[in-house]
């Protein structure tokens, strides 16, 4: 039996696969390089010692996916290829729709087909709309702001629809909260193509010389320094929760979703000091307007995944920001 991964080059699914190795699973990927190198899964079989098999192709190829899923006796799948830059799924609306949702159609088209049951996706806790009160509970009231927000909010839909559909399915989505840092090693890392958009990767950059300053989106939220609050996570911490998600997909059946999150905020500047602290660095910075779309404060309440998955966040904010400088400076390009 084995896990099938979908944009398992990627960060999360990289890490995902390591963890999922560790605790003795066979996993089988499915990546069309378009946000990733193979060199990832080359590092993870370096630390594990296993082979992974690897198929550079696009998961909307339904037949392909059905070809790869009776080849390697598939049992479940975990659904991280998507694309998911904010900004650019703005201007590139359609290439987003099209992109992540006929993935997912065709996904689960393919489960179907094969008879696999058991399906863990990828959302974010982008579905939760600016008017909910935190810490988030999975109850909060949903809506976007962007199309990549929406492509993960319709595919939550399609999976509740699909899971009706199948009651003997199991699928569980995942509310993704801030995902940072590196494996421990330093081996494997978030490796984002051009001026990173989100917080830490700009920070470690920055760290290494390659941006010569951070800009602070905002100082004037209501927040405790005015800077924005986020509930970052250990990609480690995330990976594990996958590994407890699978195993939860064997005791349930319907479509549930859950927060991978802490349940603690951090500030951008506690972030940065933070950084400075574990790695005895100094980050420049400037102080900029708030960048559209953002919001003062946003964190989880991980009880669910407590609760269900039997799973809690157990890296600290050193420990992300420690990894995060490790795999930045043994690989100030990236996989490059
Ligand atoms: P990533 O870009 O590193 O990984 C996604 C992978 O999917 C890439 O390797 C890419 O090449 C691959 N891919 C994209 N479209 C594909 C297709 N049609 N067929 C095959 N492969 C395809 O991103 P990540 O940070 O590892 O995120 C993984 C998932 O988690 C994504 O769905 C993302 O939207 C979601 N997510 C990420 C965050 C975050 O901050 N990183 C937060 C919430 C949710
Ligand atoms: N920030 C800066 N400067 C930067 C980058 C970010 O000040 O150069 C600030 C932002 O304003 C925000 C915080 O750092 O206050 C975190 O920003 P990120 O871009 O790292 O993360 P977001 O919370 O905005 O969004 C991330 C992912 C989304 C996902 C969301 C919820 O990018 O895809 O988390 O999971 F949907």
């Amino acid at each position: 039996m084995s896990i099938l991964i979908t944009g398992g080059a990627g960060y999360i699914g990289s890490h995902t696969c390591l963890c999922l190795i560790e605790k003795g699973y066979d996993v089988v990927v499915i990546d069309n390089l378009d946000n990733a190198s193979d060199e990832s899964l080359k590092r993870v079989t370096r630390l594990t010692g296993k082979e992974i098999p690897f198929y550079e192709e696009d998961v909307r190829n339904t037949d392909k996916v059905i070809e790869i899923i009776g080849k390697h006796n598939v049992d479940s799948v975990i659904h991280f290829a998507g694309l998911k830059a904010v900004g650019e799924s703005v201007a590139k609306p359609l290439m987003y729709y099209e992109n992540n949702l006929v993935s997912t159609v065709h996904l689960a088209e393919a489960m179907e087909k094969t008879g696999v049951k058991k399906l863990i996706f990828s959302s974010s806790a982008t579905v939760y709309s600016q008017n909910n009160i935190v810490p988030l509970t999975e109850e909060g009231n949903l809506g976007c702001t962007n199309p990549y927000g929406w492509t993960k909010l319709m595919n939550e839909q399609i999976l509740r629809d699909a899971a009706k559909a199948h009651p003997d399915w199991s699928i569980v989505l995942l509310r993704y909260f801030n995902p940072v840092g590196a494996h421990e090693s330093g081996t494997i890392g978030e490796d984002p193509s051009g001026t990173p958009n989100n917080l830490m990767p700009y920070v470690s950059q920055t760290a290494v010389g390659r941006r010569d300053h951070l800009t602070v989106y905002g100082d004037d939220y209501d927040t405790h320094d005015g800077t924005g609050v986020r509930d970052y996570i250990h990609v480690m911490d995330l990976a594990m929760g996958h590994v407890a998600a699978v195993e939860y997909a064997s005791r349930f059946n319907g479509c549930d979703a859950i927060n991978l999150g802490t349940g603690v905020g951090y500030s951008v500047l506690d972030m940065v000091k933070a950084f400075e602290k574990a790695n005895g660095l100094k980050i420049p910075y400037v102080i900029g307007p708030r960048r559209p779309g953002d919001i003062a404060t946003v964190y989880s309440n991980p009880e669910k995944a407590a609760r269900l998955l039997g799973w809690k966040a157990e890296r600290t904010l050193e420990d992300m920001c420690r990894d995060q400088w490790n795999w930045q400076k043994n690989n100030p390009n990236g996989y490059r």
